[in-house]
């Protein structure tokens, strides 16, 4: 039986009927499907809607469907393809299949809208929790590198041109900063999703007497949703979920370009390991770094999702229209790219080697030292735009004769400016220069020590919020 024949004439154009079906995307859902409607049946008894007998048939129904979806895949779709419409009437299908017509009274009160709101704000809650436990492995993975680096250098990019020294530890570090920035978005958004749409009914709320408190309790939600109408046509958290993975794709887009780079026979910074390689079928020569390419390019798809969810979503009346449908796959789409990069990029920094004796000589070369030069001339009392100027003009010799700062003798220097003295040479070493940014997220090596140090307990900090139950 369709959930909605009765006051039909005519039967549905089957072409239509199998378009508008939900079913083959949103049998994901099931598991809160059933989560959900356990606790509705359990409100229904409380309001004397069921009997006792009732409920435990239908809340024992529920878990067999739960476990007959944990081993087989949807058999019921493939015994009777194109007959079921949505997760919605497959449950009830089911339902009523192992207990009979009292399995019809499951729905006494309440409507498919309110019940897929709050099967995809379980759906997005578990996703932010799974996220977050992989996030957290893979600032983990970054954070180790970063440790085992210990006082390796390597140069520091403004418009891709060398810049200034850092530690390798420093630059792996703000991968940590940025993947733990979107594990507290993720967090806020769980925060702001965490409330309880049902006996919101179709728009106007539950037509029977249910306890919106108790089933939401019974769902570990905060609290029920305060408006039944935004409540059933609300879909903020999934864009705003969908825009926190937005973050994450451009964050990891960000990491895969410096990967593809660095390991670029020009950089030479890194080799790619073999284990997330392949190679040419042309080429015999090749390894191609497939792994960040891919992970680029699948930024696409996510921001792609993000701004699709907010066209869905822009312009609708209230409060429930099947627009809303639309919102599913792109959801999963994005939850299941991001899911899916993860773990593979965690992996990839575990294994990657890093070229330190190619780093450390590009970290010596270019002129990287030349603002610790003129920082040289400034603490011995010579204006900072002067110093920079003087400093400038000895790189314009070294240019020209083709080295760099410290080739150049005392009386090159002194012909600039009297105050350069021999202990200019000794600050312009790497370890000179890194030693100057002392200062709480600077580069100095005790500095970036206590960066590894901070980013441990961020991780640790992380780590029990995603399993409260670890360390009880
Ligand atoms: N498959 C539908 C969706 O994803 C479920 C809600 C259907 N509600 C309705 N009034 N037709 O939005």
């Amino acid at each position: 039986m369709k959930m909605w024949s009765g006051r039909f004439r005519q039967a549905l154009d089957p072409q239509f009927e199998r378009w508008q079906r939900s079913f083959d995307f949103d049998c994901r859902l099931l598991r809160y499907e059933l989560a959900a409607s356990a606790a509705h049946a359990r409100a229904l008894k409380n309001a004397g809607v069921l009997s006792a007998e009732e409920l435990i048939g239908i809340l024992e129904g529920l878990q067999q469907i739960g476990e007959m979806a944990a081993t087989q895949a949807v058999p019921e779709e493939q015994q009777a393809p194109g007959q079921i419409e949505d997760v919605h009437h497959f449950v009830e299908k089911q339902l009523v299949a192992r207990i009979g017509e009292t399995g019809y009274k499951l729905h006494s009160g309440r409507s498919r809208n309110e019940q897929i709101a709050t099967d995809l704000r379980l759906y997005v809650r578990a996703a932010i929790d799974e996220l977050r436990a992989s996030l957290s492995d893979l600032c983990a993975a970054f954070t180790d590198r970063a440790d085992h680096a210990g006082i390796a250098a390597m140069p520091a990019y403004t418009h891709l041109q060398h810049a200034e020294p850092v530690l390798v530890a420093h630059w792996l570090l703000a991968y940590v900063e940025m993947f733990l920035r979107d594990a507290d978005r993720l967090a806020d958004c769980r925060k702001r999703l965490n409330f309880c749409p049902l006996g919101s009914g179709a728009v106007a709320g539950a037509t029977l007497p249910l306890d919106r408190v108790f089933m939401a309790e019974g769902l570990e939600f905060s609290a029920p949703t305060a408006n039944s109408i935004d409540a059933t046509s609300d879909r903020d958290f999934i864009l705003e979920f969908v825009n926190a993975l937005s973050m994450i794709a451009l964050h990891l887009s960000r990491w895969a370009e410096e990967m593809i780079l660095f390991s670029s026979q020009e950089f030479a910074f890194i080799q790619l390991p073999e284990a997330y390689s392949t190679g040419s079928s042309a080429m015999p020569q090749k390894k191609n770094p497939d792994l960040p390419e891919l992970v680029r390019g699948k930024t696409g798809r996510v921001l792609g999702a993000a701004t699709a969810l907010a066209i869905t979503l822009k312009g609708l009346p209230l409060a429930y229209n099947k627009d809303l449908q639309e919102t599913q796959e792109q959801l999963f789409d994005a939850t299941d790219t991001i899911l899916g990069i993860l773990p593979l990029v965690t992996g990839f920094m575990a294994a990657v080697q890093f070229n330190e004796a190619r780093m450390a000589e590009a970290a010596q070369s270019g002129f990287m030292n030349a603002w610790a030069a003129a920082t040289y001339l400034v603490n011995r009392g010579v204006p900072s735009r002067l110093a920079h100027e003087q400093i400038g003009k000895a790189i314009k010799t070294c240019l020209e004769k083709n080295c760099e700062l410290q080739d150049l003798s005392l009386e090159e220097l002194r012909a600039l400016n009297p105050a350069f003295e021999e202990s200019f040479y000794q600050s312009l070493t790497p370890q000179a220069v890194l030693a100057i940014h002392d200062v709480v997220g600077g580069t100095a090596p005790a500095r970036v020590r206590q960066g590894v140090a901070a980013a441990r307990k961020k991780i640790e900090t992380l780590r029990e919020e995603v399993h409260p139950h670890a360390h009880a």
